[in-house]
């Protein structure tokens, strides 16, 4: 392929991509996009249930703030928090006058109320629709404004060095060695990694490549324990698992199981408006108990007009199945849904290598600590993307605080061997059965042995091959069981079986770095709340 023009690299074309490569644009920079899919093809545009901002009569910021911080259970880093809640109402705005069409009662924003918040501070767009609005909105004026774009182009490889990044690979579809680029400011917003899980909400570009690329180069990434499942999305034997938003529960959905049984109060006060995580244990329990594939969402009780006002893409889709909301039972299950963790940033989206930005799912922000609150991730990707455009217009330098607690995790050298979807299989299924909504000691280290053993079979040979997108999944995969196994105890969206309960002393971040990663990754910038424990090396 031919190089990109000088300017910033922007690799990934969700929300976060393309408003940095908007914003650049307009503020003077030259920008080029990668996608390794098609540029419309992004988590972003499968977000159904919209996005948050305190801009309601009877919202504050300060609200937004105590609500995020709630729902992340000792772990939320309230400096990002607090520009989180505080910057979304400009951003909020700035969707406005790029043109995204949000839904409106009597001329004003119409605001929703998802589970833990609590204020109405839920903007939609096109009902359930929202992801899908803002993508076509952002990715029309993207090419507007003459961003260049490469599609079906992958970020394989970036080389550091003395803490800079210096080289990355860029590969195109189809082709064996890919080109290697100098490298100017690269910005990561490839999103998470929800589809190497065997059942998730993401489309099947979702697989951790970002986290992958920057963690070999030597950048700190934390937080990878937290996988955040979503309770409900649509099961039938061979459909996709398509989301059933949370929204469906706000409107007054109750849960039920096999046997017809609402179960929701019998595990939390707030029943099926429940935290995340409970409603998602609870259902596992459930499906269990009556030896069920699936729970059922019953959305009986609301108007059928209703319904279709609200959810018309849901509806749609449903009625695909010869489902009607309004009357039939919707068969639902949990899914992998949003990688909480990532390449550590700092308030600016500065990785710990220098040149190397984050922003959006991908980066770890620490605004979501251990639980993230429902409709808080498109507003990240917009607040700390604008924050790296300026960035690359004004760099200086920075970086995360080092966490308190690290493991060294070794990539074993491997012999380069292909992989196809038996691999890929076989990532999908470890995960989900021993790195997914229940954890435990004896299976995350059945799940390290056989992604290290996979790794050693199909990681690139050498320092400069390219490694495959599969190589790179299973090296996101043994990252997640890495920290998972490391984290004794249950937080959040990480749950361990033999950890049941949260723990004083763990009320901490993880990070995880290669053995030579650059000095200014290993740098400990706050003081550690005890001694680091050390790991062995995996
Ligand atoms: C949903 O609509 O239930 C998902 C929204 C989110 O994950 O923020």
């Amino acid at each position: 392929m031919a190089p990109p023009s000088a300017g910033p690299l922007i690799v990934g074309t969700g929300i976060a991509g393309l408003y940095v490569a908007i914003r650049g644009r307009e503020l003077g920079l030259r920008p080029t996009l990668v996608t390794k899919s098609a540029l419309e093809e992004s988590n972003t545009r499968y977000a159904q249930g919209g996005i948050a901002a305190a801009i309601g009569p009877d919202d504050r910021p300060a609200l937004h703030l105590k609500d995020t911080i709630r729902a992340g259970a000792g772990l939320v880093d309230r400096g990002a928090a607090r520009i989180l809640v505080e910057e979304a109402p400009r951003r909020i705005a700035d969707l406005v006058r790029l043109g995204v069409p949000f839904d409106t009662v009597e001329g004003q924003i119409a605001l929703g109320r998802e589970a833990a918040h609590s204020r109405s501070r839920i903007l939609h767009a096109g009902g359930d629709a929202t992801g899908l609005q803002i993508e076509e909105t952002l990715r029309a004026r993207a090419i507007e404004l003459g961003v260049e774009v490469h599609e079906r182009t992958s970020l394989r490889r970036i080389v550091a060095e003395a803490g800079r990044s210096v080289r990355v690979l860029l590969v195109r579809e189809g082709e064996r060695g890919g080109t290697w680029i100098e490298a100017g400011p690269v910005v990561l917003a490839t999103g998470g990694a929800g589809s190497l899980y065997r059942d998730s909400s993401n489309p099947s570009v979702a697989t951790g490549e970002g986290v992958a690329v920057a963690f070999r180069a030597g950048a700190l990434v934390t937080d990878m324990e937290f996988i955040q499942f979503h309770p409900t999305v649509f099961y039938r034997e061979g459909a996709p698992r398509y989301l059933m938003t949370e929204a469906i529960r706000g409107e007054g959905a109750l849960l039920r199981n096999g046997r017809g049984e609402r179960f929701m109060p019998n595990y939390h006060p707030d029943a099926e408006l429940a935290p995340r995580d409970v409603v998602t244990r609870a259902i596992r329990t459930e499906m269990e108990r009556t030896r069920e594939r699936c729970v059922y969402l019953d959305a009986t009780g609301l108007p059928r007009d209703r319904l279709l006002a609200r959810f018309p893409t849901i509806s749609r889709f449903l009625a695909g199945y010869a489902l009607d909301p309004s009357r039939d039972m919707i068969p639902v299950t949990p899914a992998a849904h949003f990688m909480i963790g990532g390449v550590s940033t700092d308030h600016e989206g500065r990785s710990s290598i220098r040149g190397l930005l984050a922003c959006g799912e991908v980066a770890a922000t620490g605004v979501h600590g251990a639980n993230r609150l429902a409709s808080n991730s498109l507003i990240e990707g917009l607040v700390f993307g604008e924050r790296v455009v300026r960035q690359l217009l004004h760099p200086a330098s920075g970086g995360p605080a080092a966490p308190s607690q690290r493991v060294m995790v070794r990539e074993a050298s491997g012999a380069g061997a292909e992989a196809g979807p038996e691999e890929v299989a076989e990532i999908r299924d470890v995960l989900w059965n021993e790195v997914g909504i229940v954890r435990s000691g004896p299976g995350l280290r059945r799940a390290i042995r056989q992604f290290e053993h996979l790794h050693r079979r199909i990681a690139p040979a050498g320092p400069e091959d390219p490694p495959t997108p599969i190589a790179n999944a299973a090296l996101a995969a043994l990252l997640i069981a890495r920290a998972a196994l490391t984290r004794e105890e249950s937080r959040g969206a990480h749950y361990r079986s033999d950890f049941p309960r949260a723990r004083p002393e763990w009320r901490r971040h993880l990070g995880l770095l290669r053995p030579s990663a650059p000095p200014s990754a290993a740098r400990s910038r706050s003081r550690p709340a005890r001694a680091r424990k050390a790991v062995r090396p995996t």
